[in-house]
């Protein structure tokens, strides 16, 4: 009796921690499948049949510091996430210094080589280098290697975003302080930066697009580091534009309720299509401890509106989403 006991007791957090989750709980700790907090932060997904990939900035405590690392999170629900490591385990390549930066990874499949393609932002400590860097994989969750590192269109790049639209062509969005947001076609291999479809004047960063019912929505943040603000979106017919006027996508006292977005993922189900807003709430102190905020949008007729976090869950299969019913 005292043995079984004992066993329990020594099994409970195991038990507990394999549970699988309902709900995806916004601005709470998100466990993986140890229990561990998930470190994929300025993240990026890339979905590879019915997987979906989670990509982002490992800030774990006690990591070693003369290196930085890209997590790779695997899951079949959007809820329930299993830890694949780091992926992208890099030593300084460009001769940075102290306090190099690499963030906001975000990761391509290319169908013709078979290769998964990490783009990344590349800096110094005073964010002067603004480059992208390059990196491959022949595998989803890794290891990656470093490949190279450059400005795109030889234009600065810091936030950069990832956007696939309906037919497969592949984007990538960044930002460039002296001119604005760009939206970028890759190259045929995903190695290049090919060319610019559209450079939005705005000063935003934390870009993402989404092509939903004919339109394309754009978001971004203003340009305020660490610190949270009114997140902004604008529609074009075309990714050329010309884009519509950028409209707050919460109430902006809210300041996006504390985060800064990092993606938009369509899924489209049997009787609905869902776009997910993905962003970072950071806490520029402690940020093993910046946490998610994961929210279905209010989308549709040119409109975007994020609305207030609560518990939610998504069915894949029909794309329809539901609320946690927080009175009962
Ligand atoms: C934010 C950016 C983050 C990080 C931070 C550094 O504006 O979105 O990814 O670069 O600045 O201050």
């Amino acid at each position: 009796m005292k043995n079984k006991f004992f066993l329990i007791a020594f099994l409970l957090p195991f038990i507990s921690f394999s549970q699988k989750r309902e709900w995806i709980q916004p601005t709470e700790l998100w466990p993986d499948q140890n229990g561990d907090h998930i470190q994929a932060h300025g993240g990026g997904i890339t979905q590879i049949g019915k997987t979906y990939y989670w990509y982002g900035e490992e800030r774990r405590q006690g990591l070693d510091s003369n290196k930085r690392f890209v997590s790779c999170y695997a899951s079949t629900d959007l809820t329930n996430w299993t830890f694949k490591g780091d992926v992208l385990q890099l030593d300084d390549p460009e001769n940075l210094g102290r306090r190099w930066v690499c963030e906001r990874p975000k990761v391509f499949y290319n169908a013709k080589s078979k290769k998964y393609v990490m783009y990344l932002h590349l800096d110094n400590a005073s964010y002067k280098l603004a480059r992208v860097a390059v990196c491959v994989s022949d595998k989803p969750d890794g290891n990656y290697t470093y490949v190279k590192s450059f400005r795109p269109l030889g234009q600065e790049s810091r936030d950069i975003g990832q956007f696939i639209d309906d037919d497969g062509t592949a984007y990538l969005i960044f930002e460039d302080r002296p001119n604005g947001f760009h939206i970028a076609k890759l190259s045929e291999d995903y190695m290049d930066v090919e060319k610019e479809m559209c450079l939005v004047k705005m000063k935003l960063e934390g870009g993402a697009v989404v092509h939903f019912n004919g339109l394309y929505y754009a978001i971004g943040s203003a340009l305020t580091g660490w610190n949270p603000n009114p997140n902004k979106y604008a529609t074009a017919t075309s990714l050329e534009g010309p884009w519509s006027e950028f409209k707050d996508i919460a109430p902006p006292e809210k300041k996006t309720y504390g985060s800064q977005s990092t993606l938009m993922l369509k899924v489209v189900g049997k009787k609905k299509t869902s776009v997910i807003f993905m962003a970072d709430i950071w806490k520029p102190r402690t940020q093993w401890d910046s946490r998610y905020l994961w929210m279905p949008l209010e989308i549709g007729d040119g409109k975007l509106w994020l609305p207030e976090p609560k518990p939610w869950q998504i069915n894949l299969k029909t794309g329809e989403v539901k609320f946690q019913d927080l009175s009962k």
